[in-house]
């Protein structure tokens, strides 16, 4: 969501004469992007000011600007302690910024972290920062409704709203045009996608749809599914295009009903895995990943086994892993006790860090002997005569060249693995 939208803010600032710099000794302006959502990506930025301060000593006249969701939340304390910051702009005051630029250099602290009901920077084409010009996001929806008791996504990021689908096309065929051959759709909640126009409402699956359509060439995934309103009619949808990616990040957050229902989910355990046997049934081929949170408020030894079991039960391909960390200002926050010791959270987090690993590794040795189609997107990292690309379910493959170049799909049969990596010859 943050690459998305920094390429959102570059566009914003390109429009009106600004460039940008790789050294950022040249820079005149310096923008970070800042995340809200566990407590050490907050403290990765106050590291990150450290960092520059000595830049700012330097160069009297450097405009240091926190963008995003930090921004919203912590506006008066950056301005009070943090002395090098001149700028705090919200995630839905970014066309405001080249205005906001100038009060800083005339020497204001410049200030706007207003949320909006309507902003979807929908008319705005992003300039894009990733390197492979292959992959790209597309913003489709922003904010939330969804209110999880942990998070602090609808505080700091606010209401729902989706983006025109008509923009939506637009910027997929702008992108196909110009070589990309995959979009990852983007959203806190796509399946409560919703625009209605004259009469006629697109829902998550038509848009979808829609996007898929555009070439058979292009390959559509999409992130990120709430267990509560994942459908069948989407599931469907995806099982009728070769070019939806069969892969489903579908966010458990735990194995236990009684913890997900303090979580404030909206679906029991039996509702998560019901939805699982769904994607097994409509999408045989389709990988699943997901999100777990270790030591929420209150969790017992049994609701974290129920979480393993969960996690042994669905054989997740992929999972972001986190310890449970209280937001200020969240549901959690203000009515439940953050009772689970720190250690206790370290022992649960790395037992279902140890299970995936192990699920990880399996899933990729089921793939060896198969073929699958990749889509070339770059070199390898590790070993630059190789390419790399992923399969649809979202594993990384890598073969030797032969000719080939990113942006084709090509063939691959898998001949062996490691733990994150598929390795295999074009055929
Ligand atoms: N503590 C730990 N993890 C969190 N997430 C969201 N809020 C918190 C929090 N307060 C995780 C959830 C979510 C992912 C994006 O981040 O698992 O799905
Ligand atoms: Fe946060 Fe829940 Fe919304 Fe996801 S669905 S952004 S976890 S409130």
């Amino acid at each position: 969501m943050n690459v998305a939208d920094s390429e959102v803010v570059v566009s914003i600032l390109k429009e009106t004469g600004f460039k940008q710099t790789d050294d950022i000794n040249d820079a005149g302006l310096i923008l970070i992007n800042t995340c809200s959502i566990r407590e050490n990506a907050e403290q990765r930025i106050w590291s990150k000011l450290k960092s520059i301060r000595h830049l700012k000593k330097k160069k009297k006249d450097l405009v240091v600007g926190l963008i995003g969701c930090m921004a919203e939340r912590l506006k008066e304390k950056i301005l009070e302690t943090e002395n090098l910051v001149d700028m705090v702009v919200g995630p839905d005051a970014y066309r405001e910024l080249p205005l906001l630029v100038a009060e800083a250099e005339s020497g204001h602290k410049a200030v706007n972290v207003l949320l909006s009901r309507e902003e979807t920077y929908a008319d705005i084409s992003p300039v894009r920062m990733d390197k492979n010009g292959v992959s790209s996001f597309v913003s489709v929806m922003r904010g939330c409704n969804n209110m999880c008791a942990y998070c602090v996504v609808p505080y700091v990021r606010g209401a729902e709203r989706s983006r025109d689908p008509q923009s939506i096309m637009r910027e997929v065929g702008e992108l196909f045009e110009s070589g990309y051959r995959e979009v990852t759709l983007l959203g806190q909640n796509v399946d409560s996608f919703k625009w209605t126009y004259d009469g006629e409402t697109t829902c998550f699956h038509d848009l979808l749809e829609k996007v898929a359509h555009v070439s058979p060439l292009l390959r559509v995934r999409f992130s990120t599914s709430h267990p509560k309103d994942i459908s069948d009619e989407l599931l469907k949808t995806i099982a009728r295009y070769d070019n939806i990616c069969k892969h489903i990040h579908l966010p458990a957050q735990s194995g236990s009903t009684r913890i997900l229902k303090l979580m404030n989910r909206e679906y029991s355990l039996e509702w998560y895995m019901d939805r699982v046997k769904a994607i097994r049934k409509i999408l045989p081929e389709c990988a699943i990943s997901t999100d777990l949170i270790a030591g929420f408020c209150t969790e017992t030894d049994e609701d974290h086994k129920l979480t393993l079991s969960l996690m042994e039960w669905a054989g997740f391909d992929f999972a972001y892993m986190f310890k449970y960390s209280e937001r200020p200002g969240t549901k959690a926050a203000r009515k439940l006790k953050d009772d689970v010791p720190e250690n206790i959270k370290t022992i649960r987090l790395n037992e279902i860090i140890s299970l995936q690993n192990k699920l990880s590794a399996k899933s990729k040795k089921l793939d060896v002997g198969k073929v699958f189609e990749v889509l070339i997107e770059d070199r390898s990292r590790r070993t630059g005569d190789n390419l790399s690309g992923r399969t649809s379910q979202n594993k990384v493959v890598v073969f030797p060249e032969e000719g080939h170049r990113k942006g084709e799909y090509v063939n691959v049969l898998i001949d062996k693995c490691t733990s994150a990596t598929l390795i295999g010859k074009i055929i």
